[in-house]
């Protein structure tokens, strides 16, 4: 166990996502009420790089943020931020700068660090702690992706800004007797899309987990026609997958760089348009999902993941992550945080129940 703690930093990595405030809010105010200094690490870890990012927080720069989405420390989710491009004679390599980042640690007489992110982030928080770094993570995610937590905040908000988009995609739809097809983000994981189309009401949803066959998605959108119900919605995750294919990337990954996805639903659109002759639209709802205002839920679940996360940092239990194993927050070590990542399972009873309302999934 760590004793004394006097001083901590704190980041948040990754792409932004709502209630990132509330998680500030929560630590600093909780480690200031043990009598502790907080100092903020800007744009994630690059503020270890560049002394203008460091900033001491007081109690009025959380004050008033706890609905408010982005992050107060900003973010950066440009891929590995310990490997930087750097020229030798000539060449470009990649420098490992995780040593740089300890010994600005311990300049800043830092005791401990809290650290809020996805995956990515978690990855790099855990090579941190094995180089002596005392560090505690918060899940984040607005993909839910992490199967260490049962739900990651933003989530929720993400789900919400969905399910409001396909509830006004509906009328629209609807009066010009159309197919819509709406593209959600949750990279290689389909918890958005299958909460959001099984609460907005969806007629077909497409997963990265269920693979589907355009034909069969056609066909769905065939029958409601055939039974008067002339319009359909379709709901794919970025990650939905072609029978047979890979996911649609944007931007393939290189070195120090993450992939990123997105066309599928412009894909899709002009394929059920090219096999059904129906009129159909697409639209990508984008980074709307990680806007606005958080939801109760996640504004609640981050003040506990907040508060948890002092909680682990005063008891010493460094290298962990907290986690939401309901009804409680727990917490486990950072190697089984970034284990595995967490895919709806095929035997899901929001599948079944989806199912079971007639929603088609390709397959
Ligand atoms: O991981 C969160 C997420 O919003 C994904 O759903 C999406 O694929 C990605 O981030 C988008 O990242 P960026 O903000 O870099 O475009």
């Amino acid at each position: 166990m760590k004793k004394g703690i006097k001083r901590i930093g704190i980041l948040t990595g990754g792409g932004d996502c709502p209630a990132l405030n509330a998680v500030i809010r929560a630590s600093v105010k909780s480690a200031l009420n043990r009598g502790w200094e907080v100092i903020g690490i800007k744009n994630s870890f690059e503020g270890f790089f560049n002394p203008g990012l460091i900033k001491k927080i007081y109690a009025d720069d959380v004050a008033g943020i706890l609905h408010i989405g982005g992050t107060i420390l900003g973010t950066s989710s440009g891929g590995d931020p310990l490997l930087k491009k750097i020229k030798i004679k000539g060449k470009e390599v990649l420098c490992d700068r995780s040593g740089q980042i300890v010994r600005e640690f311990k300049k800043l007489k830092l005791d401990a660090l809290i650290v809020i992110g996805g995956d990515g982030t978690l990855k790099i928080a855990k090579k941190l702690y094995d180089k002596g770094i005392p560090l505690v993570g918060v899940p984040k995610t607005i993909d839910n992706d992490l199967s260490a937590t049962v739900m990651t905040f933003g989530f929720d908000t993400a789900v919400s800004v969905a399910t409001d988009a396909i509830d006004k995609l509906h009328p629209t739809t609807q009066s010009h007797q159309r197919v819509m097809v709406v593209e959600v983000m949750g990279r290689y994981a389909g918890w958005i899309a299958l909460n959001s189309g099984v609460s907005g009401g969806a007629d077909v949803i497409l997963i990265p987990e269920i693979p589907f066959d355009i034909k069969k998605v056609c066909k769905k959108v065939e029958d409601r026609y055939k039974i008067g119900r002339n319009f359909c919605i379709v709901v794919a995750a970025e990650g939905a997958k072609y029978k047979g294919a890979g996911v649609m990337v944007k931007e393939k990954s290189t070195a120090g760089r993450v992939e990123v996805l997105g066309g599928i639903a412009q894909r899709i659109a002009d394929d059920i348009q090219k096999l059904t002759g129906r009129s159909t639209r697409s639209i990508v709802l984008g980074h709307l999902q990680r806007g606005g205002h958080p939801t109760t839920f996640d504004r609640l679940l981050a003040t506990r993941f907040g508060t948890a996360a002092v909680r682990l940092v005063a008891g010493g239990g460094f290298g962990r992550m907290v986690c939401l194993r309901p009804p409680d927050i727990e917490s486990v070590t950072l190697e089984e945080a970034i284990s595995k990542m967490k895919q709806v399972p095929l035997d899901s009873d929001v599948i079944a129940s989806a199912r079971e309302l007639g929603i088609s999934f390709g397959d």
